[in-house]
């Protein structure tokens, strides 16, 4: 596969470049730029980092699990570019020198490139926006004050004037595929996959590679041909009318996170809990359905709001429940050469709470994620959809549970009542995310919190006050 991108303001060309190269390695073994370093090789700590522009956003992204024709037509920077034509420190560079944010320094490139890009873009939650980038040794307190400090410092004019901090200016020419070993694709729109895919359905779909690219770096698997998602625009699109909410299957985490803010704001505070800023802009809607995890945050969620996934075959279309899709650990109902096109989600009265249970609050894949969506009229539950990850095999909604409620008074005593229909629905694993007895209780336990919040108690940890 031929590609072209932009290194540091430089146009690069590359030539038969193998589709599994992750920009890491590349940037460290064939340019020698080995100030972005290798830390977990997984997505997990940051040490990677490097800013990514396309054509209207600048974004923190772990080269790690990068592949290089995810960076077809735009503009990278790496730790080297951040500073100026005659090595001005950038702002935030400066920054972490004034108010010692760094030790050992292993950890540094990945945190100036993350605050390169708040900088870039004006994010000054610092909390969240370093969520993904990990520091043993000098601790977060100064990294944090330099990043505030940075905030109010002047921007060089040689930042204002260089574009590809901003947005790539790589004309978007098609990425030349023929005769390339293994066999790689990047098609320009969701026709074009649709075909690709119907051609070759042993071909492996890479989105944002935030699953894949570990196939790659931890399990050194060889992927053989591949069909990159990246440059399909209009499977990118998020629409809004007065019946739906319809989610192209390639809308990555954080414009999810942004699009539902309003609508479902529990929905929205998850999210911002999912992985990283890095893993976010990477990961797709699509990719966390179809790899088909029973811990992905998303189809809870989504089956608790009652959502539809669209599916597509060469021209033929089928839509089906989001919960059918997941038939059984490791099998969903997908044929080969079948896609992930988009997903739908009914508009209603806001009445879902999402409650993500994980070891660490930032960064972390659950170990149970209960999703409520409970609807009262004149103190009865007339409907009641509830779905968890981490309690089965798949993401499952909990009938039995939902069918105690419904047609009952919306009281304590109904909640009570109704817990023990959890070990009806589901028998938990104990893994060493958490126990089976631990899970079920904690399942228990979020019905209950569902309850108490809607009666205007404060459950939340963080807002209780000491
Ligand atoms: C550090 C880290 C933290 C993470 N934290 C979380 C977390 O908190 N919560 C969570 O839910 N997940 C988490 N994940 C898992 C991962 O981010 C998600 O599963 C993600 O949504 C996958 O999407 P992707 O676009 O990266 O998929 P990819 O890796 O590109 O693909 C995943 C699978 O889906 C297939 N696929 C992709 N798109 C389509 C499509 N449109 N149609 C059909 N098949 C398709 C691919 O072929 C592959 O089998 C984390 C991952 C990492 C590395
Ligand atoms: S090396 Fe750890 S996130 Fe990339
Ligand atoms: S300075 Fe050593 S890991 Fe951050």
């Amino acid at each position: 596969m031929n590609i072209t991108f932009l290194l540091n303001g430089e146009t690069v060309e590359l030539t038969n470049v193998n589709p599994t190269t992750t920009l890491l390695d590349w940037l460290r073994e064939e340019r020698g730029l080995t100030g972005t370093k290798e830390g977990c090789n997984e997505g997990d700590c940051g040490a990677c980092t490097v800013l990514v522009t396309d054509a209207d956003s600048a974004k923190a992204l772990n080269a790690c699990i990068l592949f290089l024709p995810q960076l077809h037509g735009k503009a990278i920077r790496t730790v080297e570019g951040a500073s100026g034509p005659d090595k001005e420190p950038h702002p935030v560079q400066q920054a972490m020198v004034d108010l010692h944010g760094s030790q050992c320094g292993f950890c540094t490139p990945g945190f100036i490139m993350s605050m390169v890009a708040s900088h870039t873009n004006g994010a000054t939650d610092h909390d969240t926006q370093l969520a993904g980038n990990l520091c043993r040794c000098t601790g977060y307190a100064p990294i944090i004050r330099a990043a505030k400090a940075a905030e109010t410092r002047d921007v060089p004019d040689w930042i204002t004037a260089d574009q590809s901090f901003f947005c790539s200016q790589i004309p978007r020419g098609e990425a030349e595929s023929r005769g390339a070993e293994p066999p790689s694709h990047l098609p320009e729109n969701s026709n074009e996959l649709a075909e690709l895919y119907v051609q070759h359905p042993d071909a492996t779909l890479i989105a944002g590679a935030t699953d894949v690219g570990l196939w790659v770096t931890k399990q050194l698997r060889d992927l053989g041909p591949v069909i990159f998602l990246n440059r399909c625009d209009d499977l990118k699109q998020i629409t809004l009318t007065e019946e739906e909410i319809r989610i192209g299957a390639m809308v990555d985490m954080n414009r999810l996170g942004d699009a539902l803010a309003d609508l479902h704001p529990s929905y929205a505070e998850m999210i911002r809990r999912y992985a990283s800023v890095q893993i976010r802009h990477a990961a797709t809607l699509g990719g966390n359905i179809a790899n088909g995890s029973p811990i992905g945050d998303n189809p809870p969620a989504l089956i608790a709001l009652g959502a539809t996934l669209h599916l597509r075959k060469g021209d033929a279309r089928r839509s089906i429940p989001l919960e059918n899709f997941f038939i059984d650990y490791g099998k969903q109902d997908r044929v080969p050469g079948e896609f992930v096109e988009a997903v739908t989600v009914p508009r209603q009265p806001d009445r879902l709470k999402a409650y993500k249970l994980s070891k660490r609050f930032d960064q972390d894949i659950s170990a149970v994620c209960g999703c409520f969506n409970i609807t009262v009229t004149d103190g009865t539950v007339t409907q009641a959809r509830i779905a968890f990850g981490g309690m089965a095999g798949i993401p499952k909604r909990a009938t039995h549970v939902e069918a105690a409620l419904i047609d009952n008074p919306w009281t304590l005593d109904t909640i009570h009542a109704a817990l023990p229909c959890f070990a009806d629905d589901f028998s938990p694993l104990t893994d060493m995310r958490a126990s089976a007895t631990y899970r079920l209780q904690t399942a228990k336990a979020m019905l209950e919190r569902y309850y108490r919040e809607d009666q205007g108690e404060i459950t939340n940890v963080l807002e209780v006050s000491a």
